[in-house]
Parts: C-alpha cells; structure tokens; sequence
C-alpha cells in the first residue's frame, strides 16, 4: 500500500508561530468543561454493550484505515459526541500546527533547543526540500545513512563475521532490538544479531562466552557516547578481544592505551565500529569508523538514522529502505489524512479521555505475535520516557495527570498470565490487540487459532459474563481496541513504529508536554555517580554490611 506523494508546497511550513505560549492545553481549551460534563452524564456510565447492538453502524464507523494497519476502536468507552468533543478539543489546541512543526523541523524539544526530526530520516530519495534547513539537513542525512547502509552491506558479505553485538541502552538498543526481532525471517546471510544492554556484567559475559573475538563485530551504539552503561560494556569487550590477543588492559580505562601496538589497533578499529553524534569521543575509545547522526534525532526515536545499523546488517539495506518507506507511508498519512480518519491522532484522543477522565493508569499492549513480543518494552521507553513529565513546556506545573504506564506481553502468552486480573479485576485496563492478518512460519490452522484468540479476548472484555456461580462472573464493559497489521515484514513494522511515535507526540502536545526531553533520567545517573564516588570501602566493611544497605544508610 502505497500513500500518496505529497506536493512539494505541503512540506514546509514556517514554524515560529508554533510556540506560540498562548497555545493552549487540553485542560485550558473550552471543550474541556465540556467533555468534563459530558463525562458526568453519559460518559462515565457509557455501556459498549448496548451500543453495538443498538448501533449497527458503529464498527464500520469506528474503523481506521492506515497504511498497513486498521484498527476498529468500536469496543471503546466512547460515543460519537465523545469523539466529536476530543476533535474540536485537539482543534483548539491546533494539533496541526504542531503536527507541520514536527515536520518541518522547528525546535520543538525546547528545552535541549533541537529540533525532533527523526520523520526526516524517512523521506525517500527523491523527497525534495523546500528550504534551506531542510535540504541541509536531507543531505547530511543522506550521506550518512548511504554511508552506514554500504557498510551494513559489506558486514552481510564478509564470511569472516559470524556475530555482531549491538551495544547500547535505552533508544539505542530497544528500537533497533525490536526490529530485528519481529524481522527474524528477513535476517539472511547468517550473522547472529546480539544485544547488549544492561549494566549487569552477566550481560555482556554471558554473550561472550559464545562468541569468537576474531569473528565478532562490535556496534557501539550511543548518541552521547557517553551513557555509563555502554562504554562500560564497551571498554569490558575491548579488553576481552585485546585479551584474546595477549594483550592485557585495563576494563576500566576509557580511552585506549598508549602501548597497545599498531596491529591490535587495527584490529580495534577493524572490530568496533561507532554510531553516535559525539565522533570525538568515539575516536579517543579507538574507533575509526564512525558513522554520525544529528542531534535533532532523539534517542528513542533513532532506530531510523546509524543506530539502526544492526537492522540494517540484519535484513540488508533494501529491507532497510523498506522499514523507511514504511515509516514514511504513516508520516504522510499522520501529516495529511482529517483527524476523524487520522490513526495516530485517534488513538492519542483516546489516551486522553482515559486517562484525564476515565482515570485509568495503566494501557496493556498484546501483540498477538511472537516476534513484536519485545514492543512493550519499547513502547515502554517511547511512552513513558516521552510523556511522563510533570510540568508543560512552557515550564507551567501540570495539574492533570499524563503518560498512563505501558506494559504487556505478547498473545497468548499474555492470557495464561495476567489477563485474569483484566477480565476479573477491580481496576480497568484498556488493552491494545496487534494482530497480523498475514501468517508467518506456522500452518494456517496456528495462525486461525491466534487470530481467534485476540478476537475471543476482545469479545469477552466487552461482553463478560453474567450466569452461573458468581466466581465465574466477567463484569465486561471492558474497552480494547483491535488493530490489524497486514503481515509482518519491513514496511509494516516501519508503520506500525511510527504510529506509536506520532500518537505518542499527539497526546504529548495535548497535555502541553515536551515529548522529547527524559531530564528525570539525569537524577539517578548523577547520584549513582556519586554514590561511587563516595564510596568508602573501610567503612563498609567495618560495618559489616553489603554494600547496598551500607549505601543506603
Ligand atoms: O535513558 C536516558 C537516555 O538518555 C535515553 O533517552 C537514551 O535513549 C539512552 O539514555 C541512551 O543514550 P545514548 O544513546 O546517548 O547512549
């Protein structure tokens, strides 16, 4: 499915009238007494039950047709005049001047002074720029990614790698992690993909026990370079490769060591390869080949630019310009399609009408399908890092609560785990049904069975139960949403990302949020930096406790 070219005019739109303070919140926009209203009459009491059948128009109503993915919200809490006030509401805080700020690049994580261009990295070869900025911006970006697709290809066809680890955290292991994972039937030429993340050594140790210092490529992937959890990882893989070669250095040390001699400096170089913004410091680790991103590309939403390069050594460059163009579809599609018909932003009004009327905390995702086992804790990462924020942009406390938390687990995986406290339960979980309507490896009988599953659960989350002994009572009433990606392969899970990071970004403009910054990440790394700092091991041990209870005193 293919979504159309948009004229070259559509691009580009000036931005500065876009941060415009007077913007306005959901909560300060005159629909939100009314929606107030409208909830305490026949919002909060609304029965999906009796609408489906009273209304027997509601499922085709309620479909939205994306490229590669539709997804029916007939089985959500809501009526027309719901959905009809969230419009004027997303109206009046002029989402769409905020979507083509999105596009067009205007500095929309204000408070790091970037922009959050990431839609950019996906806009096909002959995408034209209409001004400056943006075709600097498409030609750096074209350099780089034709640079890091080569070497991709060239890694896919050297018989002497066998492995290839991705070391990284956060946005710089999950998003590429998950793909690779939910693509596992487009990974040819037989490298090993492994992922390296934790700060835990038994991470990395584990891994390489099973791997050949002379077979192995290192991807180090890291904005900053400098996240402790990636060059400690790093520096424990480079002396592990040193190690095999008779040369012992020091785990600890960050640059690489004056005496190591040339040729283990080669193989350094030759081994370890960097995707990052921050070129010098990759350098000083030992590093030559190097391939950059902007800064205007955020961690959670890099899986598109170098970071991607595991992806790419993966599926292969054009499997990786596929996941792109895919991307792309939904951009379009999010850029241009009426909000009533636009996915993204119908699934962002209904994070806030549950979660700001509602009250709802938490969002389950069940994606009926092994390889996107892993989306929950991406979505995890994209949400939650994203939204969950206590003040607006505009540096204003926030009086409404934001990003409900994300989790989940793949179907049916997920049913024979927590599902019961979903139908059973005393709070209500909204869940979020992904399901391919293509096959993949199994016998169509097992994809039937998966599909029947989702549909069963959805189906018994809106009708419950209402005979026999009260233990087996389901109270149903319980909202979900069902969305049907075509099969699992490049462009569809490009989609799907991309959904997921528009509608992430729509609720997050709605609540007045900077979607792009993670400030609240910084206090735990700097404490835990001096906890090490301070440690005093005399003390420690004359106190006879462990370290973490003595640390906690
Ligand atoms: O968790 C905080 C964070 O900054 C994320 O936003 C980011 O994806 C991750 O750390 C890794 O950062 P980097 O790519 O700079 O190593």
């Amino acid at each position: 499915m293919t979504a159309p070219q948009p004229a070259l005019a559509d691009c580009v739109q000036p931005t500065e009238a876009l941060l415009n303070p007077s913007t306005p919140r959901c909560d300060q926009t005159a629909q939100w007494p009314l929606l107030a209203a409208h909830f305490a009459s026949t919002g909060r009491g609304f029965d999906v039950r009796q609408a489906l059948s009273e209304d027997l128009s509601r499922f085709k109503r309620m479909g939205v047709q994306a490229p590669f993915i539709r997804a029916d919200f007939s089985r959500n809490l809501l009526s027309a005049s719901t959905q009809q006030l969230l419009l004027e509401m997303a109206q009046s805080c002029r989402l769409q001047d905020s979507i083509e700020a999105l596009f067009t690049g205007a500095q929309l994580n204000t408070t790091e002074q970037r922009a959050a261009w990431h839609v950019l990295l996906r806009c096909p070869a002959d995408y034209a720029a209409e001004n400056g900025a943006m075709a600097e911006a498409l030609q750096e970006m074209r350099a780089s990614q034709a640079a890091f697709l080569a070497f991709a290809e060239r890694v896919r066809h050297d018989d002497t790698v066998t492995d290839v680890v991705n070391i990284g955290i956060g946005g710089s292991d999950l998003g590429p992690a998950v793909v690779v994972q939910a693509l596992e039937a487009y990974c040819s030429q037989g490298k090993r993909m492994h992922f390296v993340s934790n700060m835990d050594g038994d991470d990395l140790g584990l891994k390489l026990r099973q791997l050949d210092p002379d077979r192995t490529v290192f991807l180090l992937a890291s904005k900053s370079f400098g996240t402790a959890e990636t060059i400690v990882n790093a520096q424990v893989a480079r002396a592990w490769m040193l190690a095999a070669h008779d040369f012992d250095c020091d785990p600890q040390q960050r640059a690489l060591p004056e005496d190591v001699p040339e040729a283990l400096r080669q193989l350094v170089a030759r081994r370890f390869v960097a995707m990052t913004s921050n070129a010098s410091a990759a350098q000083a680790f030992g590093v030559e080949t190097i391939f950059p991103f902007a800064d205007w590309v955020g961690g959670r939403f890099s899986l598109w630019s170098s970071i991607g390069l595991s992806i790419a050594i993966a599926i292969g460059a054009e499997q990786f310009q596929a996941l792109l163009s895919g991307a792309h579809a939904m951009d379009l599609h999010f850029r241009h399609a009426p909000f009533e018909r636009n996915l993204p932003v119908q699934l962002a009004l209904l994070d806030i009408w549950y979660r700001n009327f509602f009250g709802f905390t938490s969002r389950c995702i069940a994606p009926y399908s092994h390889g996107l086992r892993r989306l929950p804790a991406y979505l995890q990462q994209l949400e939650m890092e994203s939204n969950g924020k206590g003040s607006d942009w505009s540096g204003q406390p926030l009086s409404l609560p934001t990003a409900p938390v994300v989790w989940g687990e793949a179907g049916t995986n997920c049913q024979h785990a927590f599902f019961q406290l979903i139908h059973q339960g005393q709070q209500v979980i909204p869940v979020e049904f992904i399901v391919p309507h293509a096959k993949g490896l199994g016998t169509e009988e097992q994809h039937r069975a998966l599909q029947a599953n989702a549909v069963a659960q959805a189906r018994a989350l809106t009708q419950g139960k209402h005979s026999g002994a009260a233990h087996t009572h389901c109270p149903g009433n319980r909202p979900s949403t069902m969305m049907v990606i075509d099969r699992l392969d490049p462009a569809s899970v490009g989609a799907l990302i991309a959904l997921y990071e528009h509608r992430t970004f729509v609720a997050g403009r709605l609540w007045g949020i900077n979607s792009f910054d993670q400030w609240g990440v910084e206090l735990g790394k700097n404490l835990a930096k001096d906890i090490l700092n301070d440690a005093d091991p005399a003390r420690l041990q004359a106190d006879g406790h462990q370290d973490v209870m003595a640390w906690l005193l």
